[in-house]
Protein backbone atom coordinates (compact mmCIF):
# COMPACT_ATOMS: atom_id res chain seq x y z
CA UNK A 1 0.00 0.00 0.00
CA UNK A 2 1.37 3.58 -1.05
CA UNK A 3 1.94 6.61 1.82
CA UNK A 4 -1.10 8.19 0.70
CA UNK A 5 -3.49 5.43 0.57
CA UNK A 6 -1.73 4.03 4.67
CA UNK A 7 -2.18 7.64 5.70
CA UNK A 8 -5.80 7.68 4.79
CA UNK A 9 -6.37 4.05 6.30
CA UNK A 10 -5.10 5.35 8.96
CA UNK A 11 -7.43 8.14 9.60
CA UNK A 12 -10.69 6.61 8.33
CA UNK A 13 -9.84 3.88 11.15
CA UNK A 14 -8.89 6.04 13.60
CA UNK A 15 -12.03 8.23 13.50
CA UNK A 16 -13.96 4.89 13.29
CA UNK A 17 -12.47 3.47 16.46
CA UNK A 18 -12.86 7.07 18.49
CA UNK A 19 -16.15 7.32 17.40
CA UNK A 20 -17.50 3.88 18.02
CA UNK A 21 -15.16 2.16 20.30
CA UNK A 22 -13.91 -0.45 18.47
CA UNK A 23 -12.45 -1.26 15.19
CA UNK A 24 -14.02 -1.73 12.07
CA UNK A 25 -15.22 -4.91 10.44
CA UNK A 26 -13.91 -4.21 7.54
CA UNK A 27 -12.57 -1.05 5.11
CA UNK A 28 -13.59 -0.04 1.64
CA UNK A 29 -11.58 2.36 -0.76
CA UNK A 30 -12.88 3.81 -4.00
CA UNK A 31 -10.84 5.88 -6.11
CA UNK A 32 -11.51 9.19 -7.80
CA UNK A 33 -11.22 9.94 -11.73
CA UNK A 34 -10.08 12.25 -14.42
CA UNK A 35 -11.31 11.94 -17.69
CA UNK A 36 -8.94 12.10 -20.68
CA UNK A 37 -11.38 13.02 -23.33
CA UNK A 38 -14.88 12.48 -23.94
CA UNK A 39 -17.24 14.92 -22.15
CA UNK A 40 -20.74 15.28 -21.67
CA UNK A 41 -21.21 12.65 -24.10
CA UNK A 42 -21.84 9.50 -21.46
CA UNK A 43 -25.75 10.41 -21.17
CA UNK A 44 -25.99 10.79 -24.83
CA UNK A 45 -25.11 7.09 -24.44
CA UNK A 46 -21.67 8.01 -26.51
CA UNK A 47 -17.99 7.34 -25.56
CA UNK A 48 -15.78 8.39 -22.68
CA UNK A 49 -12.08 7.19 -21.98
CA UNK A 50 -11.17 8.21 -18.21
CA UNK A 51 -9.19 6.68 -15.95
CA UNK A 52 -9.00 5.76 -11.89
CA UNK A 53 -6.38 7.91 -10.12
CA UNK A 54 -4.48 7.39 -6.74
CA UNK A 55 -6.69 10.18 -4.57
CA UNK A 56 -9.91 8.22 -3.34
CA UNK A 57 -12.30 7.82 -0.21
CA UNK A 58 -12.29 5.27 2.07
CA UNK A 59 -15.20 3.68 4.17
CA UNK A 60 -14.73 2.15 7.45
CA UNK A 61 -18.32 -0.07 8.19
CA UNK A 62 -19.27 -2.43 10.82
CA UNK A 63 -22.72 -3.68 11.94
CA UNK A 64 -25.68 -2.42 14.43
CA UNK A 65 -28.26 -4.88 15.08
CA UNK A 66 -30.84 -2.33 15.09
CA UNK A 67 -32.00 -0.29 11.67
CA UNK A 68 -30.31 2.55 12.17
CA UNK A 69 -27.22 4.08 10.18
CA UNK A 70 -24.46 5.89 12.42
CA UNK A 71 -22.16 7.74 9.85
CA UNK A 72 -19.26 10.43 10.96
CA UNK A 73 -17.21 12.32 8.27
CA UNK A 74 -13.36 12.61 9.30
CA UNK A 75 -12.99 15.42 6.85
CA UNK A 76 -15.92 17.48 8.41
CA UNK A 77 -14.57 17.45 11.64
CA UNK A 78 -16.31 14.52 12.41
CA UNK A 79 -19.38 15.81 11.66
CA UNK A 80 -22.32 12.88 12.43
CA UNK A 81 -25.34 11.86 10.20
CA UNK A 82 -28.16 9.48 12.24
CA UNK A 83 -30.83 8.02 10.02
CA UNK A 84 -33.22 5.05 9.79
CA UNK A 85 -33.29 2.45 6.94
CA UNK A 86 -36.65 2.72 6.95
CA UNK A 87 -38.83 4.63 6.26
CA UNK A 88 -36.35 5.06 3.09
CA UNK A 89 -33.81 8.01 4.09
CA UNK A 90 -34.92 11.80 2.89
CA UNK A 91 -31.94 14.22 2.32
CA UNK A 92 -30.28 16.14 5.05
CA UNK A 93 -30.09 19.53 3.42
CA UNK A 94 -27.83 20.67 6.00
CA UNK A 95 -24.99 18.56 5.22
CA UNK A 96 -25.09 17.65 1.38
CA UNK A 97 -21.87 15.34 2.07
CA UNK A 98 -24.58 12.68 3.90
CA UNK A 99 -26.67 12.96 1.15
CA UNK A 100 -24.19 10.69 -0.71
CA UNK A 101 -24.72 8.45 1.88
CA UNK A 102 -28.25 8.47 2.18
CA UNK A 103 -28.59 8.26 -1.30
CA UNK A 104 -26.64 5.44 -2.14
CA UNK A 105 -28.35 3.14 1.23
CA UNK A 106 -31.61 4.33 -0.72
CA UNK A 107 -30.35 3.16 -4.04
CA UNK A 108 -29.69 0.23 -2.72
CA UNK A 109 -32.60 -0.63 -0.98
CA UNK A 110 -34.78 0.56 -4.26
CA UNK A 111 -32.08 -2.50 -6.17
CA UNK A 112 -33.89 -5.09 -4.08
CA UNK A 113 -31.32 -5.72 -2.08
CA UNK A 114 -31.36 -6.02 1.96
CA UNK A 115 -29.34 -3.59 4.01
CA UNK A 116 -28.74 -4.39 7.92
CA UNK A 117 -28.28 -1.21 10.05
CA UNK A 118 -24.24 0.15 9.90
CA UNK A 119 -21.89 2.31 11.86
CA UNK A 120 -19.83 4.51 9.30
CA UNK A 121 -16.30 6.46 8.97
CA UNK A 122 -15.46 8.08 6.00
CA UNK A 123 -12.21 10.14 5.01
CA UNK A 124 -11.09 10.63 1.53
CA UNK A 125 -7.86 12.60 -0.17
CA UNK A 126 -8.99 13.80 -3.43
CA UNK A 127 -9.04 17.88 -3.52
CA UNK A 128 -13.14 18.92 -2.78
CA UNK A 129 -14.26 20.95 -5.92
CA UNK A 130 -11.91 19.67 -8.34
CA UNK A 131 -13.82 17.94 -10.66
CA UNK A 132 -12.23 14.72 -9.85
CA UNK A 133 -15.55 12.46 -8.94
CA UNK A 134 -15.00 12.74 -5.01
CA UNK A 135 -18.80 12.24 -4.48
CA UNK A 136 -18.93 9.14 -6.84
CA UNK A 137 -16.07 7.62 -5.27
CA UNK A 138 -18.00 8.13 -2.19
CA UNK A 139 -21.00 6.64 -3.67
CA UNK A 140 -19.66 3.54 -4.74
CA UNK A 141 -17.37 2.76 -1.81
CA UNK A 142 -20.69 3.63 0.52
CA UNK A 143 -21.92 1.08 -1.72
CA UNK A 144 -19.56 -1.49 -1.82
CA UNK A 145 -19.11 -1.31 2.20
CA UNK A 146 -22.86 -1.77 2.73
CA UNK A 147 -23.15 -5.05 0.41
CA UNK A 148 -20.26 -6.15 1.62
CA UNK A 149 -21.18 -5.99 5.24
CA UNK A 150 -24.20 -7.70 4.18
CA UNK A 151 -22.54 -10.52 2.45
CA UNK A 152 -23.73 -9.62 -1.04
CA UNK A 153 -21.94 -9.40 -3.88
CA UNK A 154 -22.63 -7.60 -7.11
CA UNK A 155 -21.14 -6.87 -10.48
CA UNK A 156 -18.85 -3.58 -9.89
CA UNK A 157 -20.78 -2.71 -13.34
CA UNK A 158 -24.48 -2.69 -11.29
CA UNK A 159 -22.87 -0.91 -8.13
CA UNK A 160 -21.98 1.71 -10.54
CA UNK A 161 -25.10 1.70 -11.93
CA UNK A 162 -27.04 2.06 -8.46
CA UNK A 163 -24.79 4.87 -7.27
CA UNK A 164 -25.83 6.66 -10.74
CA UNK A 165 -29.61 6.51 -9.75
CA UNK A 166 -28.10 7.31 -5.64
CA UNK A 167 -26.89 10.74 -7.73
CA UNK A 168 -30.01 11.17 -10.36
CA UNK A 169 -32.51 10.19 -8.14
CA UNK A 170 -31.57 11.67 -4.91
CA UNK A 171 -29.07 14.38 -4.90
CA UNK A 172 -30.56 15.68 -8.08
CA UNK A 173 -27.99 16.17 -10.65
CA UNK A 174 -28.96 13.83 -14.09
CA UNK A 175 -25.29 12.84 -14.24
CA UNK A 176 -24.32 9.87 -16.47
CA UNK A 177 -22.20 6.65 -15.55
CA UNK A 178 -18.51 7.69 -16.55
CA UNK A 179 -17.95 8.36 -13.10
CA UNK A 180 -19.15 6.14 -11.11
CA UNK A 181 -18.63 3.10 -13.10
CA UNK A 182 -14.16 4.09 -13.73
CA UNK A 183 -14.42 4.32 -9.60
CA UNK A 184 -16.32 1.01 -9.47
CA UNK A 185 -14.34 -0.51 -12.63
CA UNK A 186 -10.78 1.51 -12.99
CA UNK A 187 -7.80 -0.62 -13.70
CA UNK A 188 -4.17 0.09 -12.71
CA UNK A 189 -2.20 1.09 -15.40
CA UNK A 190 -5.52 1.67 -18.00
CA UNK A 191 -7.75 4.36 -18.96
CA UNK A 192 -10.85 2.57 -20.01
CA UNK A 193 -12.87 2.98 -23.41
CA UNK A 194 -16.70 2.81 -22.17
CA UNK A 195 -19.65 2.56 -24.41
CA UNK A 196 -22.07 4.49 -22.13
CA UNK A 197 -25.17 2.43 -23.83
CA UNK A 198 -23.44 -1.08 -23.71
CA UNK A 199 -21.13 -0.22 -20.69
CA UNK A 200 -18.89 -2.36 -22.73
CA UNK A 201 -15.42 -1.62 -21.52
CA UNK A 202 -12.08 -1.49 -23.59
CA UNK A 203 -8.53 -1.52 -22.02
CA UNK A 204 -6.35 1.43 -22.89
CA UNK A 205 -3.01 0.77 -21.70
CA UNK A 206 -0.99 3.87 -20.57
CA UNK A 207 2.72 3.20 -21.53
CA UNK A 208 4.81 3.49 -17.82
CA UNK A 209 6.60 6.51 -19.80
CA UNK A 210 3.65 8.32 -19.98
CA UNK A 211 2.27 10.84 -17.26
CA UNK A 212 -1.15 12.36 -16.67
CA UNK A 213 -1.04 16.01 -14.78
CA UNK A 214 -3.97 17.74 -13.33
CA UNK A 215 -3.99 21.38 -12.50
CA UNK A 216 -6.87 22.57 -10.43
CA UNK A 217 -8.17 25.90 -12.21
CA UNK A 218 -8.95 26.92 -8.69
CA UNK A 219 -12.54 28.06 -9.66
CA UNK A 220 -14.20 25.73 -7.54
CA UNK A 221 -17.43 23.91 -9.33
CA UNK A 222 -20.22 22.83 -7.46
CA UNK A 223 -21.89 19.47 -8.35
CA UNK A 224 -25.87 19.79 -8.16
CA UNK A 225 -25.75 22.66 -10.92
CA UNK A 226 -28.45 24.02 -13.17
CA UNK A 227 -26.17 24.36 -15.72
CA UNK A 228 -25.28 20.78 -15.96
CA UNK A 229 -29.22 19.60 -16.14
CA UNK A 230 -29.79 22.32 -18.67
CA UNK A 231 -27.32 21.10 -20.83
CA UNK A 232 -28.86 17.66 -20.57
CA UNK A 233 -31.89 19.32 -21.94
CA UNK A 234 -30.78 20.53 -24.80
CA UNK A 235 -29.27 17.29 -25.64
CA UNK A 236 -31.94 15.21 -25.79
CA UNK A 237 -34.48 17.90 -27.04
CA UNK A 238 -31.78 18.46 -30.35
CA UNK A 239 -31.80 14.42 -30.37
CA UNK A 240 -35.79 14.00 -30.33
CA UNK A 241 -35.78 17.07 -33.22
CA UNK A 242 -33.33 14.25 -35.34
CA UNK A 243 -35.81 11.18 -34.15
CA UNK A 244 -33.03 9.40 -32.74
CA UNK A 245 -33.12 7.92 -28.91
CA UNK A 246 -29.83 10.02 -28.49
CA UNK A 247 -27.33 11.94 -29.88
CA UNK A 248 -24.55 8.64 -29.85
CA UNK A 249 -26.83 7.96 -33.32
CA UNK A 250 -26.66 10.94 -35.07
CA UNK A 251 -24.32 12.46 -37.17
CA UNK A 252 -23.07 16.22 -38.70
CA UNK A 253 -25.42 15.71 -41.66
CA UNK A 254 -28.37 15.01 -39.38
CA UNK A 255 -27.64 18.08 -37.40
CA UNK A 256 -27.77 19.98 -40.73
CA UNK A 257 -30.81 18.86 -42.12
CA UNK A 258 -32.45 19.43 -38.65
CA UNK A 259 -32.16 23.14 -38.90
CA UNK A 260 -32.62 23.94 -35.01
CA UNK A 261 -32.10 26.88 -33.36
CA UNK A 262 -27.76 28.31 -33.07
CA UNK A 263 -28.15 27.35 -29.29
CA UNK A 264 -29.29 23.62 -29.57
CA UNK A 265 -26.91 22.99 -32.69
CA UNK A 266 -23.93 23.87 -30.88
CA UNK A 267 -24.35 21.71 -27.83
CA UNK A 268 -25.33 18.91 -30.54
CA UNK A 269 -22.54 19.53 -32.80
CA UNK A 270 -19.94 18.90 -29.32
CA UNK A 271 -21.76 15.94 -28.48
CA UNK A 272 -21.32 14.18 -31.85
CA UNK A 273 -17.80 15.66 -33.22
CA UNK A 274 -16.48 14.55 -28.95
CA UNK A 275 -17.91 11.04 -29.38
CA UNK A 276 -15.50 10.89 -33.10
CA UNK A 277 -12.84 12.42 -31.09
CA UNK A 278 -12.61 10.24 -28.28
CA UNK A 279 -12.71 7.12 -30.54
CA UNK A 280 -10.12 8.49 -31.99
CA UNK A 281 -7.97 9.04 -29.41
CA UNK A 282 -8.16 5.79 -28.39
CA UNK A 283 -6.41 4.54 -31.36
CA UNK A 284 -3.72 7.75 -30.90
CA UNK A 285 -3.73 6.34 -27.19
CA UNK A 286 -3.05 2.66 -28.70
CA UNK A 287 -0.36 3.60 -31.17
CA UNK A 288 1.33 5.70 -28.61
CA UNK A 289 1.04 8.95 -31.02
CA UNK A 290 0.71 11.83 -28.44
CA UNK A 291 0.62 14.52 -30.90
CA UNK A 292 -2.33 13.32 -32.13
CA UNK A 293 -3.70 12.86 -28.63
CA UNK A 294 -2.58 16.40 -27.64
CA UNK A 295 -4.39 17.81 -31.09
CA UNK A 296 -7.75 16.02 -30.30
CA UNK A 297 -7.48 17.01 -26.94
CA UNK A 298 -7.17 20.88 -27.87
CA UNK A 299 -10.07 19.98 -30.62
CA UNK A 300 -12.09 18.64 -27.39
CA UNK A 301 -11.17 21.59 -24.88
CA UNK A 302 -12.36 24.14 -28.03
CA UNK A 303 -15.37 22.57 -28.68
CA UNK A 304 -16.25 22.81 -24.76
CA UNK A 305 -15.54 26.41 -24.46
CA UNK A 306 -17.41 27.74 -27.95
CA UNK A 307 -20.15 25.08 -28.90
CA UNK A 308 -21.18 23.40 -25.34
CA UNK A 309 -19.96 26.71 -23.56
CA UNK A 310 -18.80 25.12 -20.17
CA UNK A 311 -15.57 26.47 -19.66
CA UNK A 312 -14.04 29.46 -17.77
CA UNK A 313 -11.96 32.13 -18.32
CA UNK A 314 -9.54 30.94 -15.67
CA UNK A 315 -9.42 27.55 -17.23
CA UNK A 316 -9.32 28.69 -20.97
CA UNK A 317 -5.49 30.61 -20.18
CA UNK A 318 -4.64 27.33 -18.06
CA UNK A 319 -5.70 25.05 -20.89
CA UNK A 320 -3.36 27.19 -22.95
CA UNK A 321 -0.57 27.18 -20.57
CA UNK A 322 -0.18 23.80 -20.58
CA UNK A 323 -0.57 23.44 -24.14
CA UNK A 324 2.11 25.86 -25.24
CA UNK A 325 4.28 24.15 -22.59
CA UNK A 326 3.98 20.39 -23.65
CA UNK A 327 3.92 21.13 -27.27
CA UNK A 328 2.88 18.62 -29.99
CA UNK A 329 4.61 15.78 -27.07
CA UNK A 330 1.02 15.37 -25.72
CA UNK A 331 -1.92 18.04 -24.94
CA UNK A 332 -4.03 19.21 -22.28
CA UNK A 333 -7.76 20.20 -21.95
CA UNK A 334 -10.53 21.16 -19.42
CA UNK A 335 -11.81 17.49 -17.73
CA UNK A 336 -15.05 16.83 -16.14
CA UNK A 337 -18.57 18.39 -15.71
CA UNK A 338 -17.29 21.61 -16.68
CA UNK A 339 -17.76 25.85 -15.27
CA UNK A 340 -14.68 25.44 -13.13
CA UNK A 341 -12.82 22.08 -11.90
CA UNK A 342 -9.08 20.88 -13.45
CA UNK A 343 -7.59 20.11 -16.45
CA UNK A 344 -6.29 17.17 -17.44
CA UNK A 345 -2.90 16.74 -19.73
CA UNK A 346 -0.74 14.22 -20.55
CA UNK A 347 2.95 13.94 -21.80
CA UNK A 348 6.03 11.56 -21.48
CA UNK A 349 7.17 11.21 -17.47
CA UNK A 350 10.15 13.30 -18.93
CA UNK A 351 9.04 16.57 -19.27
CA UNK A 352 6.66 16.38 -16.30
CA UNK A 353 9.15 18.58 -13.89
CA UNK A 354 9.56 21.35 -17.08
CA UNK A 355 5.81 21.77 -17.37
CA UNK A 356 5.46 21.75 -13.99
CA UNK A 357 7.72 24.38 -13.72
CA UNK A 358 5.80 26.56 -16.34
CA UNK A 359 3.17 26.14 -14.95
CA UNK A 360 3.87 27.24 -11.73
CA UNK A 361 5.54 30.61 -12.97
CA UNK A 362 2.81 31.19 -15.65
CA UNK A 363 -0.77 30.25 -13.29
CA UNK A 364 -2.10 31.85 -10.82
CA UNK A 365 -5.65 31.03 -9.61
CA UNK A 366 -8.34 33.45 -9.18
CA UNK A 367 -7.77 34.27 -6.29
CA UNK A 368 -4.03 34.52 -6.17
CA UNK A 369 -2.81 31.38 -5.11
CA UNK A 370 -0.35 28.93 -6.89
CA UNK A 371 -2.56 25.84 -8.26
CA UNK A 372 -2.81 22.57 -7.19
CA UNK A 373 -0.75 19.70 -9.55
CA UNK A 374 -1.16 16.42 -9.22
CA UNK A 375 0.92 14.11 -11.10
CA UNK A 376 -0.63 10.48 -11.46
CA UNK A 377 -0.84 6.79 -13.44
CA UNK A 378 -3.81 5.38 -13.55
CA UNK A 379 -5.26 3.18 -10.13
CA UNK A 380 -7.11 0.05 -9.35
CA UNK A 381 -10.97 0.73 -8.77
CA UNK A 382 -13.21 0.29 -6.18
CA UNK A 383 -11.50 -2.57 -3.74
CA UNK A 384 -12.17 -4.01 -0.04
CA UNK A 385 -9.08 -3.65 2.02
C1 LIG B 1 -19.89 14.95 -14.54
C2 LIG B 1 -20.92 13.84 -14.58
C3 LIG B 1 -20.54 12.76 -15.61
C4 LIG B 1 -20.22 13.40 -16.97
C5 LIG B 1 -19.27 14.57 -16.81
C6 LIG B 1 -19.07 15.32 -18.10
O1 LIG B 1 -18.66 14.47 -14.08
O2 LIG B 1 -21.06 13.23 -13.32
O3 LIG B 1 -21.57 11.83 -15.72
O4 LIG B 1 -21.40 13.78 -17.63
O5 LIG B 1 -19.71 15.50 -15.84
O6 LIG B 1 -18.45 14.52 -19.04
Amino acid sequence: MNVQDQALLDRVTTSFAVQFGHAPDLVVRAPGRVNLIGEHTDYNDGFVLPCAIGPATMVAISKRDDDKVDVVAADFDNARDMFALTPPPERNLSQPWADYVRGMIFAIQNAGCALSGAKIAIAGNLPKGAGLSSSASLAVAVGKANLALNGTDIDNSRLAQIAQKAECDFVGTQCGIMDQLISAQGKAGHALLIDCRSLKLTDAPIPDDIAIMIVHSGVTRGLVDGHYNARRRQCEAAAAAMGVKALRDANLNMLAAARLDAVTTARARHVITENQRTLAAADALAKSDLAALGMLMAQSHASMRNDFEITVPAMDDLVALLQNAIGNQGGARMTGGGFGGAAVAIMPIAHVADVQAAIQKQYVTPDGHAPLIMVERPGPGVAIL
